[in-house]
């Protein structure tokens, strides 16, 4: 597994490349499709990379008045992040953490909480902090919103997925830390509510997507 310093030097080495993760798009797009961002009005970001996603939906799919908040582990992120929402002025911000996925968010002040390609890499035990985080910010009725690597579901994905376990198994940081993970099964309790969950494989690459109503 990646610690919290091997992920900070990985992505602060690895910074503006992330934006070129040409796998990610079909499930971020579905990711947007069905999170409603539209009435969005409080987004938390966990890992929030180069603020690539916040921005596509800060300036073409929430309204002038929502808010976003960003957390990431790497300064190389954060401060790409801060160039690419500083148009937002006075709605967005993004600070670093030491990687203990706590947030400095009040509970309940939050209507999405979004997490794109980190708790595939996260300990089973953060990413478990990190859900009880994300139910302690979001409102009743706010929406989870997350997308990983997933396991395969057709020969070449299942493929993609077995070389890429090997180069994990190898050395993590080959694959950015990245391993194959089941997001639903950290969502089968009575605090989740999960309303879309699909597979999408792109490139041969599959990615799972949630969105969970906070109940
Ligand atoms: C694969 S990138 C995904 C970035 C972005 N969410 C996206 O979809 O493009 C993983 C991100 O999670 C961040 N990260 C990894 N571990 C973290 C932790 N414990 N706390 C906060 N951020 C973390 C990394 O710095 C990196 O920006």
């Amino acid at each position: 597994m990646f610690t919290h310093n091997e992920a900070e030097n990985f992505y602060d080495s690895f910074g503006i490349k992330q934006n070129k993760q040409f796998y990610e798009e079909s499930a971020i797009n579905i990711l947007l499709e069905h999170g409603k961002f539209s009435t969005a009005k409080n987004i938390v970001e966990f890992g929030c990379g180069t603020g690539k996603l916040a921005t596509r939906i800060l300036k073409y799919i929430s309204s002038d008045d929502c808010h976003y908040t960003g957390v990431d582990i790497s300064q190389t992120m954060i401060f790409l992040c801060q160039k690419n929402i500083e148009q937002f002025s006075g709605r967005a911000k993004c600070y670093k953490n030491d990687g203990v996925p706590e947030i400095d968010v009040q509970k309940q002040s939050a209507d999405r909480f979004l997490c794109t390609y980190v708790l595939d890499l996260l300990t089973e035990k953060d990413a478990i902090v990190l859900l009880n985080e994300a139910h302690r910010i979001l409102m009743p009725g706010g929406y989870l919103c997350l997308a990983s690597l997933t396991h395969g579901t057709s020969f070449s994905s299942r493929l993609v997925i077995y070389l890429w376990s090997c180069l994990f198994k190898l050395k993590p940081s080959i694959v950015g830390g990245c391993r194959p993970v089941k997001l639903t099964k950290y969502l089968h309790n009575n605090k989740w509510q999960i309303i879309h969950n699909s597979i999408i494989i792109s490139y041969g690459v599959p990615s799972e997507i949630v969105i969970a109503k906070r109940i």
